[in-house]
């Protein structure tokens, strides 16, 4: 237990809201773990001591929410909640922020949030407590150990970026590539299966530029940890995200191949489909490196879904620009798809490019782009219909008696089943929305587990 400082009210309860990226979700789990430890309880938002805003800075949209969020955590009669800014905005401006709102008392930047209770007890006694440190120390060790897990578990082995696209604040707010060790990882994944999970997701901003050594001290990477991971015995699924083109390498690639438990799906960004573009971004790919890329892939795992990453309007964007993007879109058949209008991050380099594109322009080309995904991903979609195949159930349907689970693709699964959370089924596709699938439970067992 924390101990009171003089006149100090310690929160006893408290509420997290996580925005953004899968990492920042992973964040909040283990910050939740973290405050539980010292033994704070989990309340609702409007009834909790303490609300902790897990933000995210990566389009100004993103960062606009926060601002909105802080002011309606007042609450009627006058009172506040202790308000703890973290995340990614924390990082960038929270020091300004905290100056500029006096709710805010905490302020904890993604690479400190191992000290929150500290934090939290400075918070109490002196009404201000600010760490948006990036020690060379890595907070995980000081963090307590895995108890809560759903069917699918976030597992965070890399952080950080070096990459400097000309757009993205990630390597501000995250500072550089750091790998965690192998044998704290793969005791992390050990512990998330006692506590039930049948899935990793191996998490990481470059998680495919993850390096370490193995149990005899040889150089690895990715897939040779993803080799490791399939040795431990409850481990069903395995997947991995977000990887750089530039940082598919032929381990990783070959672990597709091989690794059965490992899923057929890749989340591949490409950004844009114009070299030009992709130069001014500072990608360091082209359209033909990317394309050969997920050719090779592709050699060992025909059915491997693809999934991107897309930006409307980077400055300079011409109409034959937009093209190419279309035209890549059509020549991968993305399974599935997240496109953005560009945002002008503030310190980025492209925020001081010419030819800034007239946001009605970017939203045109963003609808017409999200068209062109929608297409390819029916296709994909409707490919596994008459199919039999495998899904972990993960939540309940809407309907009572409904399950939904995730097929090896990634699709979402809607099923008549009395299986619990956690069990993988075998379901014969029925039919394909645009965005999910409908299947029936199959009897029989499937020749296709994991594919
Ligand atoms: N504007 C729009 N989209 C962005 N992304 C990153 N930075 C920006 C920005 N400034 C997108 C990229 C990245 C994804 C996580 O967010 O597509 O892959
Ligand atoms: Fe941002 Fe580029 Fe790094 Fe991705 S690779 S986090 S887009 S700088």
């Amino acid at each position: 237990m924390m101990h009171p400082g003089r006149g100090a009210q310690l929160p006893k309860s408290f509420h997290i809201k996580s925005y953004g990226c899968q990492m920042n979700a992973y964040d909040g789990e283990r910050m939740a773990e973290t405050l539980l430890a010292q033994g704070l309880t989990a309340a609702a938002r409007d009834e909790a001591d303490l609300v902790v805003l897990n933000t995210c800075h990566i389009r100004e949209k993103a960062r606009e929410k926060v601002s909105s969020d802080i002011g309606r955590l007042r609450r009627p009669g006058g009172e506040t909640p202790m308000i703890a800014l973290a995340g990614c905005v924390a990082q960038a401006e929270g020091e300004e922020i905290a100056r500029r709102s006096p709710s805010v008392s905490l302020v904890v930047g993604p690479q400190a949030y191992h000290r929150l209770p500290a934090l939290v007890a400075k918070a109490a006694r002196s009404g201000r407590a600010i760490d948006t440190d990036m020690p060379a120390v890595s907070k995980f060790e000081a963090l307590p150990p895995r108890r809560r897990a759903g069917p699918s578990a976030f597992l965070t082995v890399q952080e950080g970026c070096d990459k400097f696209c000309t757009y993205c604040v990630v390597p501000y707010t995250r500072g550089a590539e750091a790998s965690r060790p192998a044998p704290a990882i793969l005791e992390e994944a050990r512990a998330l299966v006692d506590a039930g999970a049948r899935e990793i997701v191996l998490l990481g901003q470059n998680v495919n530029g993850w390096r370490g050594a193995d149990a005899e001290d040889r150089a690895i990477g990715l897939g040779g940890l993803i080799t490791a991971l399939d040795t431990i015995p409850g481990i069903e699924r395995i997947r991995y995200t977000t990887s750089h083109p530039c940082d598919m390498t032929d381990d990783l690639i070959r672990a597709h191949g091989e690794v059965e438990r490992l899923m057929p799906f890749l989340h591949l960004p490409v950004q844009s489909g114009s070299d030009r573009i992709l130069k001014a971004m500072n990608r360091s790919h082209d359209v033909g490196s990317y394309s050969r890329t997920i050719a090779r892939v592709r050699a060992v795992r025909s059915d491997i879904a693809i999934s991107g990453d897309f930006i409307t309007g980077f400055p300079g964007e011409s109409d034959a620009d937009f093209e190419a993007t279309l035209g890549i879109v059509r020549e991968i058949g993305y399974a599935q798809a997240y496109s953005f209008k560009y945002s002008a991050r503030p310190g980025t380099p492209a925020a001081a490019m010419d030819h800034q594109i007239d946001p009605a322009l970017m939203e045109e080309r963003l609808r017409r782009l999200q068209m062109a995904i929608g297409e390819t991903q029916k296709a994909f979609n409707q490919n596994v219909v008459g199919r039999r195949t495998a899904i972990l159930v993960e939540r309940p349907g809407k309907r009572p008696g409904q399950v939904i689970g995730r097929t090896p693709w990634m699709q979402s699964t809607h099923v008549e089943s009395e299986a619990a959370m956690g069990d993988i089924i075998h379901v014969d596709i029925l039919a394909a929305g645009p965005n999910s699938l409908a299947g029936r439970a199959a009897a029989v067992p499937s020749m296709e587990q994991a594919a």
